[in-house]
C-alpha cells in the first residue's frame, strides 16, 4: 500500500481507557505514546466517567510528548486522525474535540476513523505484506468479528459474537476466579502453570452448525462458556475457598483453550470459505500467545499469519494514525461537525454472508503473494 499522503499524520485514540497519540509518515511510526489508566483496576472494569476525565487531564501531555519523540512542532503536523467510535461516548468526545480544535487552529485536514478498522491497520505498520485480500479476526474487549477483506475499505462480515466479546469473556472469567483487570493477561499468565483438560469446558458453537450456509458456522458465543466456568468455580468452591485458588491455573488453561479452539476453528472456516490463506489478527486478545501459536500452526505450511506486536495489539494511536493517513491520502475528510458515535458502524462492511459456491466480492484471486 503506498501511503500517498504528503506529510506527517497525528493520530489520537481515547475510545476506552488508553490515552494515546502517534505520528506516522509514509507508513512509518515517528512517535507514539500510550498512557494506560490504572485507576479502573480496583473497580474490576472501566468506569466511563473516570476514563473521560483522565483523558481530559492527560491528552495535552500525551500529544506534547509524542511530537517531541517525532521531532516535530505542532505546525509540522500535516493531517489529523481521531477515533470517532465505537467506544465510551464521554471518552471519545475528548479525543474528537481535541482533534477538531487542533485541526481548526492549524487549518489542517482531519478524519474521524473507526476503532476496529484501525485495529486492522496496526498490522500494516509492521509488516508490508499485511494487505488485502485477507481474512481478519478482530478480537477485543467489545468486539469479536470475522471478516473477509478483498480490498481496504471493502469488508464482508463472515461471523460475529452473539453475546459477549472474546476479551470480555476473559475479563469476566478472570473476575470470577479472583484475578485482576484486565483479565486476558491474568488468565494467560495463570494458564502457563495449568493443564488444559483437567476440567472440561464446552467449545461454543463449534459443533451443531450445518455448514457455511448456516450463520452459526461462523458466529461466536462466549456467554455460556463464562457461565460454565462460574458453575465449575461454584462447585470447586463448595469444597473451600482454598480449593478454588488451587484450581485456578487448570481452569484458566482450559478456558483459554476453549476460547482459542473456537477462534481458530471459525477463522479456518473463513479461510476455507474464501480461499484466502492470509490472515490478519487484531485487537487486545491478539496478544494471546496461545492464540497466535495455534493460528499460525493451523495456517502452516502455505498460509500467512500477520499479528501485531503486543504494544500495537491493544488500544493505541499508531493504528489510528496509520488508518487516517490511508484515508487522507484517498482524499477523505471529516468536517467540524464530526461527532463521537459510541456505536459507529464499521465502514464498508457488507453484512450479507458469502453464499456457498460463489466466491465473495466477485471472487478476486485470494492467494498470498
Ligand atoms: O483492543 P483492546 O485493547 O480494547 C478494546 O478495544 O476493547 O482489547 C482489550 C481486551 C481486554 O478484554 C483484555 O482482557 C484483552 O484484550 N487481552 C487479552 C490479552 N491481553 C489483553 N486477552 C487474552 N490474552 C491476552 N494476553
Ligand atoms: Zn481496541
Amino acid at each position: 500500500m503506498s501511503p500517498g499522503f504528503p506529510g506527517a499524520v497525528l493520530g489520537i485514540e481515547t475510545s476506552c481507557d488508553e490515552t494515546s497519540a502517534a505520528v506516522v509518515r509514509d507508513g512509518r511510526l515517528l512517535g507514539h505514546v500510550i498512557l494506560s489508566q490504572d485507576a479502573h483496576e480496583r473497580f474490576g472494569g472501566v468506569v466511563p466517567e473516570i476514563a473521560a476525565r483522565a483523558h481530559l487531564r492527560q491528552i495535552d501531555a500525551v500529544v506534547t510528548e509524542t511530537l517531541r519523540e517525532a521531532g516535530l512542532e505542532a505546525d509540522g503536523v500535516d493531517g489529523v486522525g481521531v477515533t470517532a467510535g465505537p467506544g465510551l461516548v464521554g471518552a471519545l468526545l475528548v479525543g474528537v474535540n481535541w482533534a477538531k480544535a487542533f485541526a481548526y487552529g492549524l487549518d489542517r485536514p482531519m478524519i474521524g476513523v473507526h476503532h476496529m478498522e484501525a485495529h486492522l491497520f496496526a498490522n500494516s505498520l509492521e509488516s508490508p505484506d499485511a494487505h488485502p485480500p485477507f481474512v481478519a479476526l478482530l478480537v477485543s474487549g467489545g468486539h469479536t468479528l470475522l471478516l473477509h477483506a478483498p480490498a481496504w475499505g471493502r469488508y464482508r462480515l463472515l461471523g460475529q459474537t452473539r453475546d459477549d466479546a472474546a476479551g470480555e469473556a476473559f475479563d469476566k472469567v478472570a473476575r470470577r476466579l479472583g484475578l485482576g483487570f484486565p483479565g486476558g493477561p491474568e488468565i494467560a499468565r495463570q494458564a502457563t502453570h495449568g493443564t488444559p483438560g483437567r476440567y472440561r469446558l464446552p467449545r461454543p458453537m463449534v459443533a451443531g452448525a450445518d455448514g457455511p450456509d448456516d450463520p452459526a458456522w461462523f458466529d461466536f458465543s462466549f456467554s455460556g462458556l463464562k457461565t460454565a466456568v462460574a458453575l465449575l468455580a461454584d462447585e470447586i468452591e463448595s469444597g473451600g475457598r482454598d480449593a478454588l485458588s488451587g484450581a485456578v491455573p487448570d481452569l484458566a488453561a482450559e478456558f483459554q483453550d476453549a476460547v482459542v479452539d473456537t477462534l481458530v476453528t471459525k477463522t479456518m472456516r473463513g479461510v476455507e470459505r474464501t480461499g484466502c490463506r492470509r490472515v490478519l489478527l487484531g485487537g487486545g486478545v491478539a496478544r494471546n500467545v496461545r492464540l497466535r501459536e495455534r493460528l499460525a500452526a493451523a495456517l502452516a505450511p502455505d498460509g500467512e499469519l500477520h499479528a501485531p506486536s503486543p504494544r500495537l495489539a491493544t488500544d493505541n494511536a499508531a493504528m489510528v494514525a496509520r488508518l487516517a493517513e490511508h484515508r487522507l491520502a484517498s482524499g477523505e475528510r471529516s468536517g467540524l461537525d464530526l461527532n463521537a458515535d459510541p456505536s459507529l458502524p464499521f465502514p464498508g462492511l457488507a453484512r450479507e454472508r458469502p453464499s456457498t459456491g460463489s466466491p465473495p466480492n466477485g471472487g478476486a484471486p485470494c492467494t498470498p503473494s
